[in-house]
């Protein structure tokens, strides 16, 4: 093995997905997930029963990572895990299994911030990949988080505008659950939104700062919305479901954009990128690739596997921090709580 060989193990528990990863020199060997769905029936993630599937999976995901990586637990040169932000008891399993490991192989452990690393997997080399110039604004969105990022580099970051109330991911999954669709939700209403029309219901934007988000308002709308039809016709999901879908999702795509678009008339930057698991859905990636056109931004949008919650991102996040001898102590502790900036 040359010296310039690093091999990173990335490991991500901080909601309801078990995962691992290795980075070599900042490509991907493997990226195992482990989905839980045991939730489902819940209609949300349930903190106790993830904490418990974590402590299950992490052994078999973490030994799955090595063996399809073709390399030994000897040949790493660093553990990175998840700190936060996320669920205590979820963060608690990746962090002590990360430091134990750290520990037993006498190699350094690397704390990574999980909304920085969404951001970050913009970083993972692929064929082809083009990495966003600093600066750059992403806009990362998730089921926990909505914000404008400005990222000067790897470990600067500023947040522009955030949700005041949920999360976009949150806006997904909640509508979904009015109109009966399992958790997480938002896949759902991409896959039906596709096959239906985006101007079939209007539903009103709401009014906040130019960079800030809200989303509760519109889920209420829905609400109501869905309850007034339903009387009127108790059929009225299920015939419509697919325009409804489409008109939510537009809906949510609109304020998105047009956010993106306030930021680069703030900062006048025309490096775009997405983030996070609702940088999964299929409008809004569609929407950016014709922003380069319209726009004329240029627009970084993450491979699909990398934007929902997976360990990939978390060893390139340590890959960058290893290189920047960015090591943690063995008495760093899981924080449920943590900004993109800390
Ligand atoms: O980043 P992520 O995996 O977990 C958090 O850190 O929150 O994001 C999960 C969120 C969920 O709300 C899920 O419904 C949403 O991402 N999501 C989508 C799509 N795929 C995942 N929302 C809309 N369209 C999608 N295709
Ligand atoms: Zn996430």
């Amino acid at each position: 093995m040359a010296t310039n060989d690093i091999y990173i193990l990335g490991i991500e528990s901080s909601c309801d997905d078990t995962s691992a990863s290795i980075i070599h020199n900042g490509k991907v060997l493997s990226n195992v997930i482990a989905n839980q769905e045991v939730h489902a029936k819940y209609g949300g993630v349930v903190p106790e029963l993830a904490s418990r599937a974590h402590q299950q999976n992490i052994v078999p995901v973490v030994q799955q990572a090595i063996s399809q990586a073709n390399i030994t637990k000897e040949d790493l040169n660093a553990i990175a895990f998840t700190k936060g932000p996320g669920l205590m008891g979820s963060l608690l399993v990746g962090t002590s299994f990360a430091k134990s490991l750290a520990l037993g192989l006498g190699i350094p452990l690397i704390d990574v911030n999980h909304m920085q690393a969404h951001i970050l997997a913009h970083f993972i080399e692929e064929e082809q990949s083009k990495f966003p110039p600093f600066p750059f604004v992403c806009l990362t969105i998730s089921g926990g988080h909505t914000q404008i990022v400005k990222i000067s580099n790897h470990f600067e970051m500023e947040i522009l505008g955030e949700t005041i109330d949920d999360a976009v991911g949150e806006a997904f999954d909640k509508s979904a659950k009015i109109l009966g669709l399992p958790y997480p939700g938002g896949p759902l209403i991409d896959k039906h939104a596709q096959k239906g029309n985006p101007k079939a219901f209007q539903f009103t934007q709401p009014k906040v700062g130019d960079l800030d988000f809200s989303f509760s308002g519109l889920k209420t709308q829905i609400l109501y919305f869905i309850q007034k039809n339903n009387k009127e016709n108790p059929n009225f999901i299920a015939e419509h479901l697919n325009d409804i879908c489409a008109s939510i999702q537009y809906t949510i795509v609109e304020i998105l954009m047009k956010k993106l678009k306030n930021a680069v008339k703030h900062t006048e930057i025309k490096h775009i990128a997405i983030a996070g698991g609702v940088s999964a859905n299929s409008e809004i990636r569609k929407r950016l690739v014709l922003a380069e056109k319209h726009w004329g931004w240029t627009t970084y949008i993450p491979k699909f596997e990398y934007t929902t919650d997976n360990a990939a991102m978390i060893a390139i996040a340590g890959y960058l921090k290893f290189l920047d001898k960015q090591y943690a102590s063995i008495s760093v502790s899981a924080q449920a709580r943590l900004k993109v900036t800390e």
